[in-house]
């Protein structure tokens, strides 16, 4: 196996622990028929999404971070103390300063941490862990809490039946440390951005460039919106194309890699990616169905998850795929 040239002659960094969390109210595919002009059949079909989590009211991003974060420290055996460093991926931040990872410190009593939120979409989590996992290896950093939290039902205009079928609220963690062993861990990552599409996907107003106001608040400005269709191409042509350049890289296969955990952004995206890479859809770790779209959260609930019951076992090879608005694309593949 070769090694990231970057990350050769350093420490290598481990997933110590992981942990997640979902808002208590489930949003069925029937529920959302009754809000917009749309069919159970429709979105299993196109998307294979059948519910999704819905965050409460004041159930704010950072408490969902904070929730994933006790259960991954626990995961980890690692006091909130011993933590130094944490980076919380979100395009859906409790407020546009300070940032979420401030106020998860705060909430969960992380006091010698030093804070700060990336933002890559629906990448997020992939390039957190990218950057912090640098950290670790570097020797300047010896506990880590990477986070993916999202309360996108903030964003979506419930009346838009091609948008807010498709997303839903969450958040994941996971505690990284220096390998015991200093073998297993993190084996290499390939990272891609084109600014130039950068009006395909995203929340347009509330910055500078279109700032609050009463206009833009009466023409949605503050809602996501997407070109479903391009998304849709590009998403497969970016995570095919990363999931190869990381193994190349690294100097594996796909025939290497016990699981891949995508961004879980829908079914047909997932499924055509199978396809490319020439592999059979039971080795993606998949759990749309259940949550839907959840931006950065959709990464780390799915590895909790597959940590939890059983999918991962020590020496497994895992492969992190991911694309979003931006647009963003990246790869990572550890050694579990
Ligand atoms: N229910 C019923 N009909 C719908 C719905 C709905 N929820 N949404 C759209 N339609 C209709 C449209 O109005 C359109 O009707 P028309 O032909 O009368 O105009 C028709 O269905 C087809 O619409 P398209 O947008 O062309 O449908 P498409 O087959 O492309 O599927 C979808 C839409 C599911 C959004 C698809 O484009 C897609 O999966 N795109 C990827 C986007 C994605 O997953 N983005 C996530 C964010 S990026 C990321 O995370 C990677």
């Amino acid at each position: 196996m070769a090694e990231d040239k970057q990350l050769s002659g350093i420490r290598k960094v481990v997933i110590a622990g992981t942990g997640s969390y979902l808002p208590e109210q489930i949003l069925t595919n029937h529920d959302l028929a009754k809000i917009v002009d749309t069919t159970d059949e429709w979105i299993q079909t196109r998307t294979g999404i059948r519910e999704r989590r819905r965050a409460a009211d004041g159930e704010v991003t950072s408490e969902l971070a904070a929730h994933a974060s006790r259960r991954a420290l626990e995961a980890a055996g690692v006091t909130p103390e011993e933590v130094q460093l944490i980076v919380v991926a979100t395009i859906t931040p409790d407020m546009m300063f300070p940032s979420t990872s401030c106020i998860v410190q705060d909430r969960i009593g992380a006091t010698n941490a030093f804070c700060f939120d990336l933002e890559a979409a629906c990448s997020g989590f992939q390039y957190a862990l990218d950057v912090a996992q640098r950290y670790i290896a570097t020797g300047d950093v010896e506990i880590a809490l990477v986070i993916g939290a999202e309360k996108l039902s903030t964003f979506l205009d419930w009346n838009d039946r091609a948008t807010c079928v498709l997303f839903g609220d969450g958040a994941g963690a996971a505690v990284l440390r220096p390998a015991d062993d200093g073998q297993r861990g993190f084996i290499g990552s390939v990272m891609g951005s084109d600014g130039s599409l950068a009006g395909l996907l995203g929340i347009p107003g509330g910055g500078t460039a279109l700032p609050p106001s009463i206009e833009s608040l009466q023409r949605g400005d503050h809602f996501l919106k997407m070109e479903g269709r391009e998304v849709f191409k590009q998403a497969v042509r970016c995570m095919s194309d990363a999931a190869g350049r990381v193994l190349e890289k690294c100097g594996l296969t796909i025939a290497d890699v016990k699981w891949i955990i995508p961004h879980q952004a829908n079914m047909r995206i997932m499924t055509a990616i199978a396809e490319r890479l020439d592999v059979p859809i039971e080795r993606f770790y998949l759990n749309v169905h259940r949550y839907g779209n959840m931006s950065a959260a959709s990464v780390p609930v799915a590895l909790d998850e597959a940590a939890r019951d059983g999918s991962l076992e020590s020496g497994d090879l895992v492969l992190f795929v991911v694309f979003g608005g931006g647009f963003t694309w990246g790869a990572t593949v550890l050694e579990w």
